[in-house]
């Protein structure tokens, strides 16, 4: 559903073709690993030390709920947070409903991590929060015995959930291809008798997984030779607090490289980027799209592995991207998008059906905004091709629709196109990446509020 910005509040900004981009780019916290952090360490006993938090809208909403269940989290610095948790099973119902504002991962996480005490919560967030299913994560926890009220069949917020006493563990298939869906089962397994199976044939973020293992959850996890990975996970069990360092968000470098690889003259360096596996689709296609980008000096940070990547401005050439990669770049076909737009030939990207309930219809924006700034489209089902140009015309208003990585993918687009490009509202671009605008500008990314008379 389109979500139109509220012409009060609503902030909109122009890029503009900018000379070469240069320099260093930190940019900020995982904001998967920022949001299980907090939750993990509600659920524990004990303290949990976190460094290198996103301080986001996102991450901020997640803390706000914990509160509500009754833990502690305090901010002692930038990034820097202690959460004394209640230990599993032990959180308190909240007094009022919880505000996840725009956060999908968290308002969904919570969900099962309270699914299995006796306790009702309930759930409301922004416009395009509101719009999202929550029948995905809501329906799957009925096994353990939970009721909800949600809106309609998708059980849309305002929805409140009844947690279930003393739960039997499960078995299910996750039949989405979403780590979310996959994580609020895992939590609620924490706090049910036995052993919970789980099935997914996508190879989703495993964030969760190896967090709870460093928490002291009972988790193993197996790859089948049909696809997929299954996955037991021991309850009742007791987490304990642990320190998480939290390293540095590749989606939200994705708008840093795509702008490197796009503007001439580039060469920006990003140190310490998570490098799972299972996030670096993006790069793995840009690099098939003869992207220059170097990544040096591979280690691990908080049991995750990270690198300093050197991103060089370079020639792109279309292709072709299988939907099996779609759960490892998940939320970066916006930015793909615009990469491709400056490619030569045709970039087609398959099995994108996941981008329809984001925090927009990110495929029907992605189409919109390219088209708006003079970039022809083609959608076939669930795959788009994108046909790039030597020159990208660009001139256009792209609508965000309350999100994000639209509304940042789109500014990459104006820093190499011919016009500027412009974003209806930029006042979301909060939730995961609150430097985003800084960041850019002390590499030599020209934007500024647009002006009538200039377009
Ligand atoms: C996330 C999973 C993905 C992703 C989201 C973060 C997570 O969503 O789009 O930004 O932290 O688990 P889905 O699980 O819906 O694919």
């Amino acid at each position: 559903m389109p979500h139109t910005p509220d012409p009060e509040n609503s902030q909109p900004l122009r890029a503009l073709r900018s000379g070469p981009l240069k320099g260093v780019a930190q940019v900020p916290g995982d904001k998967s690993i920022s949001q299980r952090a907090l939750i993990l360490g509600a659920m524990a006993t004990g303290e949990t030390v976190i460094s290198g938090l996103l301080e986001s809208g996102d991450v901020h909403s997640t803390a706000g709920a914990l509160r509500g269940f009754g833990a502690t989290l305090t901010q002692t610095g930038p990034g820097n947070w202690r959460v004394q948790g209640l230990g599993v099973g032990n959180w308190r119902a909240p007094a009022a409903p919880l505000d996840f504002g725009n956060s999908g991962t968290g308002s969904r996480l919570v969900m099962g991590a309270m699914a299995t005490t006796p306790i009702s919560a309930t759930f409301v967030g922004d416009a395009s929060l509101m719009s999202r299913p929550m029948a995905r994560v809501v329906a799957p926890l009925e096994a353990f015995g939970v009721t909800y009220e949600g809106q309609g069949e998708k059980a849309l917020m305002p929805l409140t959930l009844h947690g279930a006493g003393d739960a039997p563990a499960i078995s299910a298939t996750v039949a989405t291809a979403s780590a979310q869906v996959k994580s609020a089962l895992l939590l609620a397994a924490l706090n049910a008798r036995g052993t919970t199976h789980i099935y997914q044939k996508a190879l989703t973020r495993d964030h969760s997984e190896k967090m709870l293992k460093a928490f002291g959850a009972k988790i193993h996890v197996t790859s089948c030779s049909e696809g997929g990975e299954a996955i037991t996970i021991e309850g009742p069990v007791a987490l304990h607090g642990c320190t998480v360092e939290v390293p540095r968000d590749p989606s939200s470098a994705a708008f840093a490289i795509v702008a490197a690889l796009i503007v001439p003259g580039s060469q920006v360096t990003l140190p310490g980027i998570l490098l799972n596996p299972r996030r670096t689709g993006l790069l793995e296609t840009l690099r098939e799209m003869k992207a220059h980008i170097d990544i040096k000096n591979r280690r691990h940070s908080g049991g995750e592995e990270i690198g300093d990547l050197v991103v060089h401005h370079s020639t792109l050439y279309g292709v072709t991207v299988p939907a099996s990669r779609a759960p490892s770049m998940i939320d970066e076909y916006p930015i793909l998008a615009v990469a491709a737009a400056f490619a030569h030939g045709r970039t087609s990207m398959h099995g994108l059906e996941e981008l329809r309930v984001k925090e927009s219809d990110r495929l029907a924006a992605i189409v919109a905004g390219l088209n708006a700034n003079g970039v022809v489209t083609e959608v076939v089902g669930d795959d788009l091709t994108v046909i790039g140009m030597e020159q990208v015309p660009g001139g256009g208003t792209v609508a965000t629709h309350m999100d994000h990585r639209i509304a940042m993918s789109f500014l990459t687009m104006g820093l190499a196109s011919r016009k500027p490009v412009t974003v209806d509202d930029i006042t979301m671009i909060a939730t995961s990446f609150p430097e985003y605008q800084d960041l850019m500008r002390d590499l030599g990314a020209v934007m500024e509020a647009p002006q009538e008379d200039k377009q």
